[in-house]
């Protein structure tokens, strides 16, 4: 099946081992009162304590060490233009390998994620709020620094580190019966289920999805690549991109189904975890935990009795909670 693919099983075992020793072993947390809700037995991969507060670390540290072994030299810099996780993802392993990271933000990003993404060691470069203006500048900034850009979600080594959560998923639930994962540009998506299906083929995989920005949905039900005709307005913000090129075949292959929630559901969840398990998701880990409360997911087969659902991120801007907007941050209020 590999050649079909830009990555088989054994990047996946690769990314794995080598990663073992760099990023947490998240927990898997249970909880009677989700699974009475749910009326199945839940288990949540906990991706919000993985290090930089998303599973995202996963596939930047495995692509920086692609770029590193493929002509035996660390690359100069490295690029790219998410302001979000992935972001602060490929700051913080960039330096953890020692390599400068130029990242490129919408001068109107919030300031959280400038300071988070300079936090861990990288130089934000400021674009206008365009795509046209994103791409440009990235281009320039490849450039000038002589720096390599690690897309996203397509890059095939970023895909094969994030597919290691399948793999532990597989180890610390055997008895797991499907995994239901958010889908943005289908990177984490694409490496679970490549890792997931050859290993155990029994085991569904679902992509959970925002009902206004459904194209993970709308390619699987025409059966060809239909990315979002617009830029989605949905709170589930890690996930308004779509999927692409490298992606779609294997989730077109693989992915059993996509279950689609709403904005209010996407906020029910998150709040329901935040009083319950006292989980602070982002509302993209919220879309997982949705889409297997919702009407659809509860009338698959009894069968499908243990459910993991991925709470891929917990990078909350805290500065959108109204209670919150006029305190300071613990920096600005240590003791000198
Ligand atoms: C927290 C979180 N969840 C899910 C996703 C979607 O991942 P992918 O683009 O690989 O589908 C992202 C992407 O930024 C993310 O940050």
């Amino acid at each position: 099946m590999g050649s079909q693919y830009c990555l088989s099983l054994e990047d996946v075992d690769e990314a794995q081992k080598y990663l073992s020793s760099l990023v947490h072993l998240t927990p898997i947390l249970t909880s009677s009162s989700l699974d009475q809700t749910a009326g199945r037995s839940l288990y949540f991969k906990c991706e919000l304590f993985q290090k930089t507060g998303s599973f995202k670390i996963r596939g930047a540290l495995n692509a920086i060490r692609h770029l590193s072994t493929g002509g035996g030299e660390k690359p100069q810099a490295v690029v790219t233009h998410s302001s979000g996780n992935h972001g602060q993802a490929l700051a913080l392993a960039a330096r953890m390998s020692g390599i400068p990271a130029y990242i490129v933000v919408p001068r109107t990003a919030a300031s959280c994620k400038k300071a988070a993404i300079q936090g861990y060691g990288a130089h934000v470069v400021e674009c206008e709020p365009s795509d046209e203006s994103r791409t440009d500048t990235a281009a320039k900034t490849i450039q000038e620094t002589g720096g390599v850009l690690v897309h996203p979600n397509q890059d095939p080594a970023v895909i094969a580190g994030q597919g290691s959560i399948g793999l532990e998923v597989l180890q610390q639930v055997p008895a797991v019966n499907a995994l239901v994962v958010p889908v943005g540009g289908g990177g984490m998506l694409a490496g679970i289920a490549t890792a997931v299906k050859a290993l155990r083929p029994d085991v569904k995989v679902y992509a959970a999805e925002p009902h206004n920005a459904d194209d993970c949905f709308q390619s699987k039900r025409r059966g060809s690549l239909t990315p979002n005709p617009r830029q989605p307005n949905t709170i589930a913000d890690a996930v308004k991109t779509s999927i692409g090129l490298n992606t779609w075949p294997i989730i077109r292959d693989l992915v059993d189904d996509v279950f689609t929630v709403t904005e209010e559901e996407i906020k029910q969840a998150t709040r329901f975890m935040w009083e319950r398990m006292k989980l602070v998701i982002e509302p993209t880990a919220g879309v997982g935990v949705a889409a297997v409360l919702s009407q659809r997911f509860r009338s698959l087969p009894g069968e499908q009795q243990n459910i993991c659902v991925v709470l891929c991120g917990g990078n909350v801007d805290l500065g959108s909670l109204d209670w919150l907007q006029n305190t300071r941050d613990t920096e600005d209020t240590a003791p000198a």
